[in-house]
């Protein structure tokens, strides 16, 4: 089996159930909305929560894949930056629980993280992010050895906040002759780096992982029309269409494949959780198609949680399905 190293933001998703709006008042959070805050208002609400009843995982979407990857059985890695600080070190320890390899560089602000608080009658989510540390992770981070020994380079396309960084990891990638997977993240992501995202894409990425929005940013095309397109300047383009399912293509060969059926309660972590099962299927030397199936199951999977830690027990179930669908191939 193949093993992987990731490069991402790393970011601790914190969810905290609040016993009632005040917080969001203090801190002009509207309720049920998405909020940005800076530094100083990100450590006092993690001093205000942190007392009640919360969870604290590791988040980030190359970190996410990374760490189902890890629990599928891949040898992982993950290369992100946190602040020198108790979240950076739960970080770290939620990561090496999962048995990847963290190596985790120390910025000078503290620990990126989101914080959910969620709020009474109706269990309403509020969000409080803080980029912090992550948006340090530099060029002159990244030292070549840190990738010998890994197959599978997997990036999140958040990261082309920097485009050096990106460049300079695929080109470590590509001289290492690693095999290069890129999630892209969000529409806007890719319209407000669509130059660059084409150059990397084009000139160094062997998978693309893109949903429907993201593939028509990318192509100007509905998905089947901008899977094609993907496939023209890649080796393995993936469009996924939520619980539609997903599309794969390689070369001449195309496969749709179909979703497996879920009761879906919450849709975070569906996309990197497909990664996940995709590249595990393709870390095996699996057929495309295979992978793509592993990839819906973990994802259907995913989606019947709140959030993105499944327990030891689904994963049972998901390895079972996944000797099936090899079983079946
Ligand atoms: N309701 C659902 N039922 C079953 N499978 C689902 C459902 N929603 C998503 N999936 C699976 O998860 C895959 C990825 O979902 P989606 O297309 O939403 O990707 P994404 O937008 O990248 O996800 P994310 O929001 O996590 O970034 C789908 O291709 C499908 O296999
Ligand atoms: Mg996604």
């Amino acid at each position: 089996m193949k093993s992987i190293i990731g490069i991402g933001n790393a970011l601790t998703d914190i969810l905290a159930v609040v016993e009632d709006d005040s917080l969001l008042k203090k801190y002009n959070l509207p309720k049920g909305s998405m909020n940005w805050v800076d530094s100083e208002t990100a450590s006092t609400i993690w001093n205000e929560i942190k007392g009640k009843k919360v969870q604290i995982v590791p988040g980030g979407s190359a970190a996410n894949t990374i760490s189902s990857a890890s629990i599928l059985g891949m040898k992982s890695a993950f290369i992100g930056k946190v602040g020198d600080d108790e979240l950076g070190r739960l970080f770290k320890e939620g990561q090496q629980q999962t048995g990847i390899s963290s190596i985790l560089l120390l910025g000078t602000q503290s620990s990126g993280r989101s914080m959910v608080l969620i709020t009474p009658p109706n269990a309403e989510r509020t969000f409080a992010n803080y980029m912090g540390a992550t948006l340090e992770l530099g060029p002159e981070d990244l030292d070549e050895s840190f990738f010998d020994g890994y197959d599978i380079l997997h990036l999140e396309g958040y990261l082309v906040q920097n485009h050096d960084l990106v460049r300079r990891a695929v080109e470590i990638g590509k001289k290492k002759g690693m095999t290069i997977s890129i999630d892209l993240a969000s529409y806007n992501v890719v319209e407000s780096n669509y130059e660059f995202l084409h150059q990397i894409v084009e000139g160094y990425v062997d998978i693309v992982f893109a949903n429907e929005s993201e593939s028509r940013s990318f192509t100007h095309k509905a998905p089947e029309d901008a899977l094609d397109s993907l496939a023209e300047v890649c080796k393995i383009a993936v469009v996924k269409v939520g619980a539609e399912g997903s599309f794969v293509k390689s070369g001449n060969l195309k496969y749709k494949i179909a979703p497996c059926p879920a009761k879906a309660v919450d849709a975070t972590g569906a996309g990197d959780t497909f990664a996940a099962g995709f590249l595990y299927g393709y870390s095996c030397g699996l057929p495309l198609d295979v992978c793509g199936k592993i990839g819906s199951l973990a994802s259907s999977k995913v989606v019947e949680i709140i959030g993105t830690k499944m327990d030891s027990a689904t994963w049972d179930e998901i390895r079972s399905g996944i000797r099936d669908i090899i079983d079946q191939a």
